[in-house]
């Protein structure tokens, strides 16, 4: 097939090149934004006067046509013809003749992939946006039935102060409510209008870029036209958000694996969402959450891939930059993947409240509040601690737990401890007395979701 751009050579090229140069296989996907690009533009020329009008009709009925055939599965790409712009236009002309080839006029595929990708991945992210959203409202609902579900909160992976699985979960609610405003605040630097950038330079023709703005549903028009063809940072920065979501991701699905264990036993994975082995009749393996850990590393790769991609280019458009799609894409893919199976692995597993109180009990989660009960009977803080660190050694020593102490045990350690000792180390006490705001508090929690409800609405 002759090329589009074949008039200044002399000989066709190599079919390796052809293969090698072609980015078909993976741009395909953005057919639809390219279509609603060059609807626009075309509507655009035909408005300006830039083209006759009857020319640019043809254009929008032609380009409804492939589009209505592309979705029917009618039409197959040619690798020769490199990309989705080339091979829509390619069709586009053959369909309708002169009037495709006036398609082109004041625009360069340089400013038009810069288009199609902003369109594409401001629709991606708007998705993901989306699941996003479902994973906060499945947190909240989880969140509602384990208020008193008091489990034992880490440091360093040692046991440290009981809170609820409420708490917890609520933790993860605030990481995807900040993913969701960073996913916005992205959206907002990409939704930014690049036609008329031209090949790099702009173009002599009187474009209406606010016009192709409006139609396309963007706000802003780029304002350099280097920039505006060379610009790949919201690219970067999605595969930054994202980077970020498969993080917590990624966290939250450690937990859950190292929770399922026999040691934690905290939950236990719904069948659904577990495997077993081809060789030990007893397991049930969480192969889910441990996939999407696995993953995280595919989305951290494609993050630092692109930006090794941008930092020798120099400005304006260089074909390096045609290596941005396929890491940006399986990012959104993978992402896209992950969200819904993690939601309904997590709204199907089942959790075991005893062993999360069992768990809370044991490790001494209480001692803090030991020693704020003496704090509370007047004894410096610091000296508490010295006590209470004391009672513990003590403790160990005789492998029981610090409510189990006798009255007499206590004084041994403090004159000061009385019996209202055993309700101020309850576990109940320590989760609830801590009601500040951001608290596990019954109360405090309860506050945090009917807050995250409201923001859901
Ligand atoms: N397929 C190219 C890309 O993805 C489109 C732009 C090509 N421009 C050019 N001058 N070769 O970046």
């Amino acid at each position: 097939m002759a090329k589009l751009w074949g008039g200044r050579f002399s000989k066709n090229t190599d079919v390796k090149v052809d293969d090698f140069n072609s980015s078909i296989r993976f741009d395909k996907r953005m057919y639809r934004q390219d279509i609603r690009g060059s609807i626009a533009h075309a509507k655009m020329l035909g408005k300006q006067n830039i083209i006759p009008a009857e020319d640019a009709e043809k254009i929008i009925e032609g380009l409804q046509g492939i589009l209505e055939d592309i979705e029917a599965g009618k039409i197959s790409f040619m690798i020769d013809a490199e990309d989705i712009h080339m091979n829509i236009e390619t069709i586009l002309t053959q369909r309708i003749g002169d009037a495709g080839k006036r398609l082109h006029t004041g625009r360069s595929r340089n400013d038009q992939v810069a288009l199609d990708i902003r369109m594409y991945l401001s629709d991606e992210a708007a998705e993901i946006s989306e699941m996003l959203l479902q994973l906060r409202s499945t947190l909240i609902s989880l969140a509602k039935e384990h208020t008193e579900t008091v489990m034992p909160g880490y440091t360093h992976l040692q046991k440290a102060q009981p809170v609820t699985l409420a708490h917890h979960l609520m933790a993860y609610y605030e990481m995807f409510k900040r993913d969701c405003a960073r996913l916005e605040d992205c959206v907002g630097r990409m939704k930014v209008m690049p036609l008329g950038s031209g090949a790099l330079a702009g173009t002599t023709y009187p474009l209406d870029r606010e016009f192709v703005a409006g139609e396309l549903g963007f706000e802003k028009i780029t304002a350099n036209s280097l920039d505006g063809v060379s610009d790949r940072d919201f690219c970067i920065e999605l595969a930054g958000c994202l980077s970020i979501i498969m993080m917590h991701l990624s966290r939250f699905c450690e937990e859950l694996i190292l929770w399922s264990s026999h040691e934690f036993s905290f939950v236990e994975m719904d069948d659904a969402y577990s495997t077993g082995s081809s060789i030990m009749p007893q397991k049930k393996n969480p192969d889910v959450a441990e996939l999407i850990r696995g993953k995280t590393g595919r989305v951290y790769g494609h993050l630092m891939g692109l930006l090794t991609t941008m930092k020798g280019i120099p400005l304006a458009y260089n074909k390096d930059m045609q290596e941005d799609k396929e890491p940006i894409f399986d990012s959104v893919d993978t992402v896209k993947m992950c969200l819904p199976v993690f939601i309904d692995m997590l709204a199907s597993m089942k959790v075991k409240k005893d062993k999360m109180l069992q768990g809370a009990k044991g490790g001494f989660t209480n001692a803090t509040d030991a020693a704020d009960y003496l704090v509370k009977k007047g004894v410096p803080f610091r000296e508490a601690h010295g006590i209470v660190g004391r009672m513990v050694f003590y403790a160990i020593e005789n492998e029981k737990n610090l409510d189990d102490f006798t009255m007499e045990e206590f004084k041994e350690f403090s004159e000061k401890i009385d019996d209202d000792i055993y309700n101020a180390i309850s576990m109940d006490t320590c989760v609830n007395e801590r009601k500040l705001v951001g608290g596990p508090a019954k109360e405090a929690v309860n506050s945090a979701i009917a807050a995250a409800e409201a923001e859901l609405k």
